[in-house]
């Protein structure tokens, strides 16, 4: 089955495709040939992840899915949240949202967080939300080179390094993605029975 995700997101491309069953030919907006900015105005990580699936919807015939997530800290009353990707401004690069991120909790002993993943599916026709999450805290400072965005800062749950110290098989093996995109799988082998893992 041929089935679009609705990103531009090579990283996030790159995690989806290493975990993806083999019964799902993931299909980005780059292999459509979709060039347009896909709107991202909504106030929660639901409405986005809605949001960009409609809109990319109205541009194919195929099945499609799209995501929004979120890094939530506990202290920030769950900031950065949706402004995730652009908390130190509209241009700004994930090392300043980083910097702005240690700098706000400087001090500050409650370090927990969480990321939060949301899909959203059109799945002939019909809407369905499925949410991953994983929880872990904030170091004080960067460690580790892989990954991307908040990874240096984010150590999960059960583990001492941050995902930026981990291979990408140790991150998909507890991520919020990961988790999501179980929960996507379990949705299309009902739906359809092929995307099996
Ligand atoms: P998006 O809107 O889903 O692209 O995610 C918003 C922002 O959250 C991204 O720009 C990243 O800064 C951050 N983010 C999303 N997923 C991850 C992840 O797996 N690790 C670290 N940061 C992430």
């Amino acid at each position: 089955m041929k089935i679009v995700f609705a990103s531009n997101n090579s990283h996030k491309l790159m995690e989806i495709r290493s975990i993806i069953g083999n019964g799902c030919e993931l299909l980005s907006l780059g292999d459509l040939n979709i060039t347009a900015d896909i709107p991202e105005e909504e106030p929660t990580l639901e409405g986005n992840a809605l949001a960009k699936a409609r809109f990319v919807k109205k541009l194919t015939a195929l099945n499609v899915f799209a995501d929004d997530t979120g890094l939530e800290v506990e202290a920030l009353g769950g900031l950065p949240g949706v402004k995730s990707a652009r908390f130190a401004g509209e241009n700004c690069d994930s090392s300043a949202n980083i910097d702005l991120l240690l700098s706000m909790l400087a001090g500050n002993s409650n370090r927990k967080a969480r990321f939060r993943t949301v899909f959203a599916l059109i799945y002939n026709g019909t809407e369905y939300i499925m949410e991953g999450i994983v929880d872990g805290t904030i170091t004080g400072e960067r460690k580790g080179g892989k990954g991307f965005g908040y990874d240096p800062v984010f150590i999960p749950c059960g583990s001492t390094k941050t995902f930026a110290e981990m291979e990408l098989s140790e991150k998909n093996m507890v991520s919020h993605r990961a988790r999501a995109l179980e929960k996507l799988y379990a949705e299309l082998n009902r739906l359809n029975g092929t995307c099996y893992k």
